[in-house]
């Protein structure tokens, strides 16, 4: 799944691959200007599936693009399918504002606390209150092991790896360090975050779930939610169970490459999938990267189930749109209006966040 591109020409030439290349980030010397100021390289949109667009045309005139088909099925909100993606369901606006800002302050400050792992743990070990600290400023120090008088203090905010190397100093403090010792600014840590597993803990490196890693149960409001979500795409009388979840943290220029989620051990039950901030493409393909995929807009609040047959096909995210025109977040903006929000404010105003909720079992 990620990462698993195949190298080498042939994965270069799929046509999953092409439509990747087509929407990803290019920056080009802006011919217009005098100033050598790259910009983005501009891209066409022209096919790019907009289930806003088709909600709105559907509940003022009952119309529907060709091969898209409304599903009703018992929630209250409209959904809608793909006639050649059985199993692959899109709920446009399915979450409020206030369960996204909700989810945003879950994903920033509890999601990533041990014993979650985040893709900073191989690197620092596990680390705690990320986000408190680039809100204040601090940095990490890495200590030399030798050091002893670096153990007694950590300004409340302890965190360390493995082998306890690692801590937050307020900055004057890191810096007086720094001569002798790594640094990194818990702000650059934060925008490098990439993703944090909550419940039964993915091991990247056997890609497998490791059940014998430490782990927390998924909390009960996003078990709910979860369950809430899944229900047009479980068959009678069955129920969703939350075992997994990964949170994919994007900043401009982040991509997910294409990928199959072939790791969990029943593929009959749904993958719902959570959209929050910037708004993204997302790419969903056949069972084959040579079928030429379809693109889609994912907004802030768009909910995705990916079941049945489509649970089966290849899907990425060439790319986010951080731009004030295309991110489409000024309802989200305004309610982190609060100068006390401010720091989820400028994050979520570059950046998207995905929770992938999964039962492996
Ligand atoms: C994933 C995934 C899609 C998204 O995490 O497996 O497919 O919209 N995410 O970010
Ligand atoms: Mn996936």
């Amino acid at each position: 799944m990620y990462g698993s591109e195949r190298a080498g020409d042939d994965a270069e030439r799929t046509a999953f691959r092409k439509s990747e290349k087509k929407y990803k980030l290019y920056y080009e010397n802006n011919p217009k200007s005098s100033k050598k100021k790259k910009q983005p390289k501009h891209v066409d949109l022209s096919e790019v599936l907009d289930f806003k667009f088709i909600s709105e045309l559907y509940n003022q005139k009952g119309e529907l693009p060709p091969g898209v088909v409304h599903v009703n099925r018992g929630i209250d909100r409209s959904i809608f399918g793909l006639e050649n993606h059985p199993g692959f369901y899109f709920i446009p606006g399915a979450l409020t504002l206030d369960e996204q800002c909700k989810w945003i302050r879950e994903s920033l400050t509890n999601f990533p606390q041990p014993p979650n792992r985040t893709n900073h743990n191989v690197i620092y070990g596990p680390i705690s209150n990320l986000f408190a600290a680039a809100k204040e400023g601090k940095v990490f120090v890495e200590e030399e092991r030798s050091n002893n008088d670096l153990d007694s203090d950590s300004n409340g905010s302890v965190s360390n790896g493995d082998s306890h190397r690692w801590k937050f100093y307020e900055e004057d403090i890191a810096r007086s360090r720094g001569k002798t010792c790594k640094l990194v600014p818990a702000s650059v840590l934060l925008r490098k975050l990439r993703w944090s597993t909550l419940g039964l803990q993915f091991n990247w490196s056997n890609r497998n779930y490791d059940v014998s890693l430490p782990h927390k149960k998924i909390p009960d409001a996003l078990c709910q939610l979860a369950k809430r979500m899944t229900a047009p795409a479980m068959p009678v009388g069955e129920e969703f169970l939350p075992e997994a979840a990964i949170v994919n943290y994007f900043g401009s220029g982040d991509t997910l490459g294409g990928h199959l989620d072939d790791m969990e051990a029943d593929w009959s039950k749904p993958i719902v999938s959570m959209s929050f901030g910037c708004k993204a493409i997302f790419l969903l393909g056949g069972k084959s990267r040579e079928d030429e995929p379809l693109a889609m807009f994912l907004r802030s609040g768009d909910v995705v189930l990916m079941a049945g047959e489509a649970r089966e096909c290849f899907h990425g995210v060439p790319r986010i749109f951080t731009d004030e025109e295309n991110a489409e977040i000024t309802p989200l903006e305004s309610e982190f209006s609060d100068e006390d929000d401010r720091c989820f404010l400028d994050y979520i105003r570059t950046s998207r966040i995905n929770i992938n909720i999964r039962q492996v079992f």
